[in-house]
């Protein structure tokens, strides 16, 4: 199980009506037929189907997705978390930076390739595009996209849907009740990490075993969210994921955009996600994160055990070299986790200690579930709908206006 240590300069006390309440609007919000971020990954005719078509496909080495946002993030975050048993080179075309695209599909060999566009409302400018760029410039054939393209989107609609029934791709479904940003245990993640060879039943597995415990009277998660919410209230609006792990780099991106998104709403709320990771950041923000102004909120990721031990045997006397020479880089990075976690505590900055056992899909599962539930109880603290987006709706529009102007 993963866990927990609230380190605040001034602990709040939850009253229990607090918390009730709380876990009371929880409920509510899920038991709406529109909310299934909860359960999405219980429906295991989902798996089986990305399973089959995986099956059908799976002699393709090079993995082409293109995506963007919740389209895109969480499959990143899994291919880069998890790189022991990874044959497939992916590629990720998530910008419409044409030199990007250039670059990464220079060396490609198309035939070789598999084209998964992930699009939940089928229609974004931004994958559309790119998928019209790569049909169009590489002259690919009515049964090169039947066999090469697989599309991810909400089944029955949407312009993405009906390419799939035009051209007779495979298509895998986003669910209906789930949005992009809280898409990663469904298809749209599960597809690529079957391609990078991850355990995605023990991810599933992760995510189920913590369900029970994230709607437990009394749980840690809500404690946290009413924490958060009141710290907001007394000028604490920046929230900092810093997993110290590279490996992990990525969740901190992925954390971006289920926060930002989920709860910059209504002109009135918000709480600004910053990205980092440990121990590279401590030569980089922490310097900000101590000393700068006391706004942010620190959530500090450690995992206990690493895969490989690397010992820092010294050849030489010198002192700098001799002091480590008795030490391995894992005691190294743990020493480095719990100095910056007492500085930032003494400097009464507050911080949240989270530790995973290890970095394996199953406590990745759980940390998923687990930051995806952290989200909505902040909302319902908030009283917002963590599950629009009016803003990014918008730009979507007016790019379009502008191309057509
Ligand atoms: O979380 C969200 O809903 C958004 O960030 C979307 O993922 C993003 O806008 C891409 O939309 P779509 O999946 O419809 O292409």
């Amino acid at each position: 199980m993963i866990k927990f240590k609230s380190h605040l300069p001034f602990p709040f006390e939850h009253t229990q009506k607090e918390k009730d309440d709380l876990l009371k609007d929880f409920h509510k919000t899920l038991s709406k037929d529109e909310i299934g971020f909860f359960t999405t990954f219980e429906n295991e005719s989902l798996l089986t189907k990305t399973k089959d078509v995986f099956n059908k496909t799976k002699q393709f080495k090079n993995f082409i997705h293109i995506g963007i946002g919740g389209s895109c993030l969480g499959p990143e975050m899994l291919i880069s978390a998890f790189p022991e048993n990874n044959d497939t080179n992916f590629v990720f075309l998530n910008n419409t930076d044409p030199d990007d695209i250039f670059y990464k599909l220079k060396n490609i060999n198309l035939d070789n390739s598999l084209i998964y566009v992930v699009s939940k409302s089928g229609g974004t400018a931004e994958t559309i595009g790119i998928l019209n760029y790569i049909i169009s410039h590489y002259e690919l054939d009515e049964e090169y996209i039947k066999n090469h393209i697989i599309t991810c989107t909400t089944s029955g609609s949407g312009d993405l849907y009906e390419f799939s029934s035009e051209f007779g791709c495979k298509s895998l479904s986003v669910p209906k009740d789930v949005g992009g940003r809280f898409s990663i245990l469904t298809p749209v993640g599960y597809l690529p990490a079957l391609f990078a060879g991850i355990d995605v039943d023990e991810l599933i597995k992760g995510a189920k075993e913590y369900q029970a415990e994230l709607i437990r009277p009394d749980n840690q998660c809500m404690e946290i969210a009413l924490d958060i919410f009141k710290l907001y209230n007394s000028g604490v609006t920046q929230t900092v994921l810093m997993p110290y792990s590279s490996l992990l780099r990525d969740l901190s991106f992925w954390f971006v955009q289920l926060w930002a998104e989920s709860l910059g709403k209504n002109e009135n709320f918000g709480l600004t996600p910053v990205p980092a990771y440990g121990a590279t950041d401590q030569h980089s923000q922490v310097q900000l994160f101590m000393e700068g102004p006391n706004n942010k909120y620190m959530m500090l990721l450690e995992v206990e055990n690493f895969v490989h031990k690397l010992p820092m045997s010294s050849k030489s006397n010198l002192k700098s070299f001799n002091k480590l020479s008795n030490y391995t880089v894992n005691q190294l990075i743990q020493a480095e986790f719990n100095g910056t976690l007492k500085a930032l505590k003494n400097a009464g900055r507050p911080v949240l200690q989270i530790t995973i056992p290890s970095r394996t899909p199953y406590y990745l599962g759980q940390l998923i579930l687990f930051l995806e539930t952290l989200t909505v109880y902040t909302a319902e603290m908030a009283g917002i709908n963590a599950f629009n987006q009016p803003g990014v709706e918008a730009g979507k529009k007016y790019a379009f206006e502008y191309l057509e102007s």
